[in-house]
């Protein structure tokens, strides 16, 4: 899979990138990460690539130029996202299915914004990592991108698979334990050390939904959110 990225803070992808899962997964070249700095796309001498809103108030908007020439020189592009805190909650349905791609393009937002028409003219998603706001899009393109990548058939070893992993069933995940089966009093649940499958699954099952109940009610509440919020028609 190619993940290609907008951002104008290519160092902040450095460190992260090079570490456990996401370099092994680029090792294995199961995925391939370009990062592609936007700010050698700015106007003129000085490379500007914001400006002023127009209706006043505060803050620097992404133009679209420099946004326009970065997204030309990656093709293909495949599906473009933009990071953005107004996008549709990122989920792990959306990292299963940008999983299957063969190439996606994420756009970091920053400032106080991205001028509409990119939205309307090269964004075919605008996703969101949680309700608050932090200083730019580059964050979440690497929660996105690491939740995307462990999700790639190959890169996650046989023995993890992630069908277990809170989210996956709408569910939150099943305690876990492991050694010592007696830890400061506490003592791993009998039903663990039976050898019972089918127990094991039930006792499963039955505890990541208290957990569920407990933490995120509203998983069980609502229908689980589905992963047709792309905005063909190129609204915003
Ligand atoms: N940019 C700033 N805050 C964000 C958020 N919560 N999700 C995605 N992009 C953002």
């Amino acid at each position: 899979m190619d993940i290609n990225i907008i951002t104008l803070f290519p160092g902040m992808f450095e460190g992260v990138f090079q570490e456990s899962i996401i370099a092994r997964a680029v090792a294995k070249d199961l995925a391939r990460i370009r990062i592609v700095h936007l700010r050698d796309f700015g106007l003129g001498p000085h490379r500007v690539v914001d400006d002023m809103p127009f209706g006043g108030g505060g803050g620097m908007i992404l133009k679209p130029e420099p946004i326009a020439a970065a997204l030309q020189t990656v093709e293909p592009r495949g599906r473009v996202i933009l990071t953005t805190p107004r996008g549709m909650p990122f989920t792990q349905d959306h990292a299963l299915r940008l999983s299957r791609e063969p190439v996606i393009t994420v756009l970091c937002g920053h400032y106080e914004g991205v001028d509409e028409r990119v939205s309307q003219l090269f964004v075919d998603e605008e996703l969101s990592i949680g309700d608050y706001v932090l200083t730019g899009g580059e964050l979440p393109a690497m929660v996105m991108t690491d939740a995307i990548v462990r999700l790639i058939p190959g890169v996650l070893g046989r023995d993890s698979l992630h069908t277990g992993d809170s989210h996956y069933h709408g569910l939150l995940e099943h305690p876990q334990y492991t050694r010592p089966r007696v830890y400061m009093g506490l003592s791993v649940p009998e039903v663990l050390l039976s050898g019972n499958h089918e127990d094991i699954r039930r006792w499963r099952e039955m505890t990541a939904k208290e957990k569920t109940r407990a933490v995120r009610p509203d998983l069980l509440e609502e229908p689980r959110p589905t992963t047709g919020n792309d905005h063909e028609e190129g609204g915003g």
